[in-house]
């Protein structure tokens, strides 16, 4: 079959690109308001872009009302964020965090997800996530309007907590020991536990 995705309904074009492009990372992303209220929210289109500068994007799409997410308005007045991993361990707290909160009201206090206080950033971060990039706003980027256009948000990684349990012998994460969930299409996910090595073709040429 042939999708023409110039014909689709925007609600049918994310049905489609959600089921097919997969498995995506999750950003946990942490926000605050001016007047300090937390608010905590899902987001897997997720992704690293550059390392120069330290770079991620992630992208709240507006409801289909046509209006901002919470996390939107925070960053908007508030230009910091804090975008955890998610672990097996933490899926079903993650989940509830998607439930539509009235604006200011906290999905920490109104889950029971611990917080702990960022280094350099204001909002807090998930006290049980092993990773948790601390960002600031790099630019937001609008893409369409209306009901699910895009708030594209990069975020500058200024800081990154990183549980010393899940590195491995080199130093770095051992994705085994992060355990992290990837979602899928609909309401499936994925663990990172089934993996496999590839040596490159030229270790000189491939430095990435
Ligand atoms: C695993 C998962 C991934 C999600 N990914 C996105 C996403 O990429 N973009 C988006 O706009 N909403 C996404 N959502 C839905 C938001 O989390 C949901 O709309 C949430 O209420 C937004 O919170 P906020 O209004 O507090 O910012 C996702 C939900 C889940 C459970």
């Amino acid at each position: 079959m042939l999708l023409d995705f110039t014909a689709l309904k925007p609600r049918v074009a994310y049905q489609w690109m959600s089921s097919t492009i997969l498995p995506r990372p999750i950003a946990w992303v942490s926000t605050i308001s001016p007047e300090g209220r937390t608010n905590l929210a899902p987001f897997s289109f997720f992704q690293g872009v550059t390392a120069n500068p330290p770079t991620l994007m992630f992208v709240p799409v507006n409801t289909r009302e046509g209006t901002k997410k919470d996390t939107v308005r925070n960053i908007e007045l508030l230009p910091e964020f804090v975008v955890n991993l998610v672990p097996f361990a933490l899926t079903e707290q993650m989940n509830n965090c998607a439930a539509l909160l009235p604006y200011g009201e906290s999905e920490f206090s109104a889950f029971g997800i611990a917080e702990t206080p960022s280094q350099k950033v204001r909002p807090p971060r998930v006290a049980a996530s092993p990773v948790a990039f601390e960002c600031t706003l790099d630019r937001i980027v609008h893409i369409g309007e209306g009901p699910l256009a895009a708030n594209v948000i990069f975020g500058r990684i200024i800081a990154a907590h990183i549980r010393d349990d899940i590195l491995g012998p080199g130093g770095f994460p051992d994705s085994a020991k992060l355990d992290l969930v990837g979602r899928l299409g609909g309401e499936d996910y994925t663990r990172t536990r089934e993996t496999f090595s590839f040596p490159r073709p030229d270790r000189k040429q491939y430095q990435t």
